[in-house]
């Protein structure tokens, strides 16, 4: 019987996949450069929206950029936060998000008004909140924090300064550890992070002794403490290509993958098993859902457009510009 789909076939539709592709990635070129547009994605991104961003980096880096940008149009390719974020600190430019459903658990573990209500149930602190967090929570907050500058940020508070720190926990956590503050710690996290599993990566690290091992900060402790290297995305990427192993287990969201191959394209990197059976590897449903078809849609179309209530705005920037200030 005649195979359905014959060898020629196959190729003929994988070309006019990488075609599509192709095409798509033309036309977001030539819109981006009409519309005076740029595109920051996060290191978490699918590959081929990396492949086309301007600017590829960690929160932190994605804020600063943002603060920046001489651009009428900024594309954000990330979660809502982040172009929440930058919509803050460029009030005057249209921000985008490809997918305006693309969320983040971490933040949905902190309700502002419940935040609120913890912040006033302790006078005298000092809040510091995680940038994964609403606008409504920054409001309510004195500085805000990326994984890439908290340890600086509470350094430069006096030693005996009470302390909020919210919502992540592990991260809280780690940071008390390295600074030997006792803060007090919102009990959030992040579904990706939180669910890595400690005998998954010890059986990995068994077959491959040669390995070090990358953790994120919101990873939970005993993986922070079997780390060759603890650290944001951009802290991991700067780590790996000055470092002289071979071979890496990443204990974050597999999307970092991509720049790291890029940067070290001879050392191996192997994306740590999550504690669920059904995953293979870790993947932020939320970072995934921004693709290169809705992306050229978005720049099209200027929509999904991020706003924030100018109120709103102007309390949660105070933070925001203190961060910005202290790192
Ligand atoms: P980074 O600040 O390290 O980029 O992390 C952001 C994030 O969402 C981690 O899950
Ligand atoms: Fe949020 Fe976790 Fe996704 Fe980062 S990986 S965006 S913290 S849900």
């Amino acid at each position: 019987m005649e195979p359905k789909v014959r060898r020629g076939d196959e190729e003929l539709l994988r070309d006019e996949g990488h075609l599509e592709a192709a095409e798509l990635k033309r036309r977001i070129a030539a819109l981006k450069k009409e519309k005076n547009a740029v595109i920051m994605a996060h290191y978490y991104q699918r590959d081929e929206i990396q492949e086309v961003a301007d600017y590829i980096g960690d929160s932190l880096a994605l804020a600063r950029k943002a603060a920046t940008t001489d651009a009428d149009i900024i594309v954000m390719c990330g979660v809502h936060f982040m172009g929440e974020t930058a919509k803050i600190l460029c009030p005057d430019r249209k921000v985008l998000i490809p997918d305006p459903e693309a969320g983040c658990s971490l933040a949905d573990s902190c309700d502002a008004d419940e935040f609120a209500r913890f912040v006033e149930a302790h006078p005298g602190y000092t809040v510091i909140s995680y940038v994964n967090t609403s606008a409504a929570v920054k409001a309510h907050t004195d500085i805000v924090v990326t994984s890439g500058n908290a340890r600086k940020i509470v350094e430069q508070l006096p030693q005996d300064a009470k302390i909020i720190f919210g919502p992540d926990r592990n991260l809280g956590g780690y940071i008390n550890s390295v600074t030997g503050r006792d803060m007090l710690l919102w009990d959030g996290a992040c579904h990706v992070h939180d669910r890595f599993s400690l005998d998954k990566i010890l059986a990995m690290k068994k077959e491959h002794p040669g390995a070090k091992i990358l953790v994120h900060p919101e990873c939970r402790k005993p993986l922070q403490l079997i780390a060759d290297k603890v650290g944001s995305t951009a802290a991991l990427l700067a780590f790996v290509s000055e470092d002289d192993a071979k071979e890496y287990i990443v204990v974050t969201e597999s999307g970092i993958l991509f720049e790291m191959r890029r940067k070290c394209p001879e050392k191996v990197f192997l994306a740590a098993p999550a504690d669920d059976a059904e995953c293979q590897c870790n993947h932020c449903e939320y970072m995934k859902l921004n693709t290169l078809q809705k992306l050229y849609e978005t720049l099209r179309d200027e929509a999904p457009e991020i706003t924030v209530d100018p109120d709103l705005a102007r309390e949660a920037l105070k933070p925001i510009n203190r961060m910005l200030e202290m790192s």
